[in-house]
């Protein structure tokens, strides 16, 4: 873009406008774009030629880098185990989700392990953040404490301490008095991210970043920042559940998609090291609408509930209403259902939830949902002692999932004995469960519901 032109740029994706509007096209975000101060010109055209760069070749006898482990298990599985030298890692997630409380556990555990390990908070004062170490019962950690907000001192002091560890809360805080802008506007996230994640990879000091998440406004979000980072990891939560789940959603030395349950206490966050028996202790006896799906998460099993519930509308246009799960998919079900299976949803609304509130991303899930709405539909509960899991294709066929064989572990372990599966799964040697594989839904109605 020409020098001088004003920029009109998406604070939820970061990405840049010719004018302003009110929705972003590239994120689809509302209310998002903000003018920032003019862009100035990229880099002339290049007149010399450069000295060009050594090359080498992929061969190399050198020990991949040690990883630090925490101690916290639930942190170092999401972080594909264990911390790496010099990576930049970004923590995402809603404003009072948990993120500072998270990040000072972690800091004393990766201390105690024998890290040096700085904390700079921009958001609290160092009294603060001292007060909530004594409410973790944390203040014998050897963890340095600075509040501070202006980068340059920020980097002056890593670079006199070099810790092992840095970590920035939050980074949209943060200003460079090299950039005209308020702190938080998307050039001075985006700079000072560059500026960290320059001097974690340069000097060897692994950062992590807190990103709060925005609905909307002036305050550009972590995703600003995403594509700078080796990790991406998301804190989330319902608000009124006290489950907390880290994912990995980006991970260059790991598995993505892999989670850590914690559970928001009196006294901090504690680790759930079975999250299956967790998410399913509050269901009741079996009811009508509930379906315990074995999912997989990362390298994880976990099991979860799946709840419908359908009652006759007063609206013309019923409602669809989704926690945890994704509505689109949700509507190709209830679509699937009413073309391949004759079970029409017109006319009825239709709740769903994953209990605990926990999401569920996996198209896995898809048999799970419609045996919950079928369940609820027809007022007939699904026998407490049976798992589901399956992919709903468009046919009505069930497809066969990944990792058939964990998530009936799982089951067993947890006191299940009968499963459905689609045909063609690979069982592995699960004992003490009666798998029965299916090929289509109209099967599998015909089978738990009756004729349907
Ligand atoms: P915090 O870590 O400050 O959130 P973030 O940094 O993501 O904005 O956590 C805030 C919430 O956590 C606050 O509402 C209170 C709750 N909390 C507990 O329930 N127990 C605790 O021990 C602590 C420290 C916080
Ligand atoms: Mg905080």
């Amino acid at each position: 873009m020409a020098k001088g032109v004003p920029a009109f740029t998406c604070t939820a994706c970061g990405a840049v406008h010719r004018k302003w509007a009110g929705k972003c096209d590239a994120c689809g975000a509302w209310n998002t774009i903000v003018e920032e101060a003019p862009l100035t010109a990229g880099p002339k055209a290049l007149g010399a030629r450069g000295k060009g760069i050594e090359l080498t070749d992929l061969a190399t006898e050198e020990a991949p880098p040690p990883r630090a482990a925490s101690g916290m298990d639930e942190l170092d599985r999401v972080l594909g185990g264990g911390l790496v030298p010099a990576s930049a890692i970004l923590v995402g997630g809603d404003p009072g989700i948990g993120k500072s409380t998270l990040l000072l556990q972690a800091a004393a555990s990766f201390a105690h392990a024998g890290l040096k390990c700085l904390y700079i908070s921009g958001e609290e004062a160092a009294a603060q953040v001292r007060m909530r170490a004594q409410r973790l019962g944390l203040t014998n950690a050897p963890v340095s404490l600075g509040a501070e907000t202006n980068l340059r001192e920020i980097l002056t002091t890593l670079d006199r301490e070099r810790p092992a560890l840095a970590i920035i809360d939050s980074i949209q805080t943060m200003w460079l008095d090299t950039i005209d802008s308020a702190p938080g506007s998307v050039s001075q996230v985006r700079s000072s991210a560059h500026e960290l994640v320059t001097f974690a990879k340069t000097k060897g000091v692994a950062i992590i970043l807190v990103g709060h998440v925005t609905k909307e406004g002036q305050i550009a979000g972590p995703r600003v920042v995403e594509h700078m980072v080796d990790t991406v990891l998301y804190f989330e939560g319902e608000r009124g559940h006290q489950f907390r789940i880290l994912r990995a959603v980006k991970n260059r030395f790991g598995p993505a998609d892999e989670i850590g349950v914690f559970e928001m206490t009196g006294d901090g966050l504690a680790q759930v090291a079975n999250p299956s028996a967790l998410f399913l202790s509050e269901r009741d006896k079996p009811a009508p609408g509930s379906a315990v799906f074995a999912g997989i998460e990362g390298t994880r099993p976990v099991l979860t509930e799946i709840q419908a519930l359908v009652a006759p509308s007063p609206l013309g246009t019923p409602r669809r209403t989704v926690v945890g799960l994704d509505s689109g998919r949700l509507s190709t079900i209830l679509a699937v259902l009413e073309a391949r299976c004759g079970i029409p949803f017109a006319g009825l609304d239709v709740f769903l939830n994953v209990a605990g509130g926990m999401r569920v991303n996996e198209p896995a899930a898809d048999l799970a949902v419609a045996a919950a709405l079928l369940s609820a539909r027809e007022d007939v509960a699904i026998p407490p002692d049976m798992v589901l899991f399956g992919e709903i294709s468009l046919s009505g066929a069930l497809r066969p999932v990944g990792q058939t064989e964990n998530r009936l572990k799982e089951a067993s372990k947890l006191g299940f004995t009968r499963a459905i599966a689609p045909s063609r799964s690979k069982l592995g040697s699960t004992t003490g469960m009666e798998v029965r594989q299916m090929s289509d839904l109209t099967a599998f109605v015909g089978d738990v519901f009756g004729a349907g």
